[in-house]
């Protein structure tokens, strides 16, 4: 049997930026701590009750990590633009991604 070093290589690069591109749920936490949780319930720190807890959001059918995501990139009054970065966003999700399960 012959052996394909380059696919075995490509797969692997496959797997890293994959790896690369996922975001990080507990550095996505403290980002929700930090700047959700002036308003919205976020992990420990709480929140106020004229919106909904970042774990409602997570949880709700019609809503979820995904339709999350399209809000951070352009969310609508009363909420401000949080401004976070692709990075910040992309952990912000995998938190919620954690909390939906
Ligand atoms: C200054 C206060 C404030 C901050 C900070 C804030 N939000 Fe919001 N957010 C709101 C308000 C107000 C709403 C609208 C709630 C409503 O319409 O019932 C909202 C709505 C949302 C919604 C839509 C909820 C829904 O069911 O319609 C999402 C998702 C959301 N915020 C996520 C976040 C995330 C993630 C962060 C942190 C990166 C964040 N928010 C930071 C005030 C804030």
């Amino acid at each position: 049997m012959t052996s394909y070093p380059g696919l075995a290589g490509l797969l692997l690069l496959a797997a890293w930026s994959g790896a690369a591109l996922a975001g990080d749920a507990a550095e996505g936490r403290r980002v929700a701590e930090r700047w959700c949780s002036s308003c919205h319930v976020a992990g420990s720190r709480a929140g106020t009750d004229a919106v909904p807890t970042l774990a409602t959001i997570a949880r709700d059918p019609k809503k979820g990590p995904g339709w999350a995501r399209e809000w951070l990139q352009s969310p609508h009054p009363p909420m401000p633009d949080p401004n976070l970065t692709r990075r910040e966003a992309d952990d912000v999700i995998a938190y919620l991604e954690s909390l939906a399960r």
